[in-house]
């Protein structure tokens, strides 16, 4: 395959569980109250995963539906990457899970672990290897079933989070700039403000471990917040410069849904208002999947259309962010 300099997502599809937790839901669980969720995050509702459903599985719907959406087949993809913090098991990869139950059978497959920001570094990786011309199709998911890593006991982190999974296709070709340069950072030094510290090889599978509930996600709400906003503004006037666009030219802004304070903070930081995207009312943060799904709903609702330019931001634990513009060519 021959280098390329456009690279345009073809297909969109998102896929969150049928079961729906409310603040109202969450009351019963630990103490808390749908006015301090509502006013603290923007959240009302999340979907959460059936016991019986692995985070390949969610990946799988998303991709089925970008599948369609883009329509092609799963033989025609060379390369299937997905993002998430949550996978079926250590190993192997979630994306071979959803490999062999959609038949992407011609391509190669690996997970990518940048926790919330997986899904833009995710889109980033593919979109490189094919301007290389390594491959010409790819597939990128943002999958995560949260609800297995949060602490149900802390009412500090349980009700953030919701499951749920979001897909891309990409390819080589296509009319207009598509996907364009991104801007990605990561500082380790900050890993734990934001981490499952215990279940790897730092802090092994143990009886005291778990006693501990060290398997489960921590977080100092508070820092994330700061750096999160600080992040997320920055990467996008650097996304914006590095592509010679400005802000006036961009019709639509989604950032990570990780909370309405965050996102509303960097809006007013850029002065974008309302053209700020957010679902997070209906989703709460579902991690790498979020933007996915925001990205797919933004298509399908009409927010963006045909030749609009698009920015995403995202932040992440590790920490790590980043943003990228692209120009919407379906
Ligand atoms: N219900 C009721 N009270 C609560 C709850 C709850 N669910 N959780 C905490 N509180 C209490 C605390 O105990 C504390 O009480 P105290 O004052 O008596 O000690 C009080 O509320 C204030 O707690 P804070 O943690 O200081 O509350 P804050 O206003 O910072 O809001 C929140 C907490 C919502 C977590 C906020 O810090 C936040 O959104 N941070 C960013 C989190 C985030 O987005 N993380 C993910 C980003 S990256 C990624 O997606 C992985």
């Amino acid at each position: 395959m021959k280098p390329t300099r456009i690279v345009s997502i073809i297909g969109t599809g998102s896929y969150v569980p049928e079961k729906v937790l409310t603040n109202h839901d969450l009351e019963e669980i630990v103490e808390t109250s749908d006015e301090w969720i509502h006013s603290r995050t923007g959240m009302r509702e999340r979907h959460i995963a059936a016991a019986n459903q692995a985070t390949s599985d969610l990946g799988t719907e998303a991709a089925k539906a970008a599948l369609a959406d883009a329509g092609i087949a799963a033989e025609e993809l060379d390369l299937l990457i997905v993002a998430t913090l949550s996978p079926d098991m250590f190993f192997p990869s979630t994306a071979c899970f959803v490999q062999e139950r959609i038949g992407a059978k011609n391509a190669f497959c690996y997970d990518l672990g940048a926790a919330c920001s997986g899904f833009l570094y995710a889109l980033d990786t593919a979109k490189n290897q094919i301007i290389s011309g390594a491959v010409k199709t790819a597939l990128v998911i943002g999958a995560e079933k949260m609800s297995t890593f949060i602490d149900w006991e802390d009412r500090g982190t349980c009700i953030l989070f919701g499951d749920g999974a979001g897909a891309a296709v990409l390819q080589a070709g296509g009319e207009g700039r598509g996907i364009m340069k991104s801007v990605m950072g990561s500082d380790g030094s900050l890993a734990d403000l934001l981490w499952i510290p215990g279940g790897g090889s730092r802090n092994p599978v143990s009886h005291e471990m778990i006693d501990q509930r060290q398997h489960y996600l921590k977080m100092q709400g508070r820092e994330v917040f700061k750096h999160a906003v600080v992040r997320m503004t920055e990467a996008v006037i650097e996304a914006l410069e590095k592509n010679n666009v400005t802000l006036d030219e961009i019709k639509c802004l989604i950032p990570h849904q990780a909370n309405i304070r965050i996102i509303g903070a960097i809006a007013k930081r850029l002065g974008v208002g309302d053209r700020m995207y957010t679902n997070v009312e209906k989703y709460a943060n579902t991690s790498s999947a979020a933007l996915a799904i925001a990205l797919d709903e933004a298509v399908k609702d009409g927010t963006i259309q045909r030749g609009d330019l698009v920015a995403l931001t995202v932040f992440g634990g590790g920490f790590t962010w980043g943003a990228s513009v692209l120009e919407w060519s379906k």
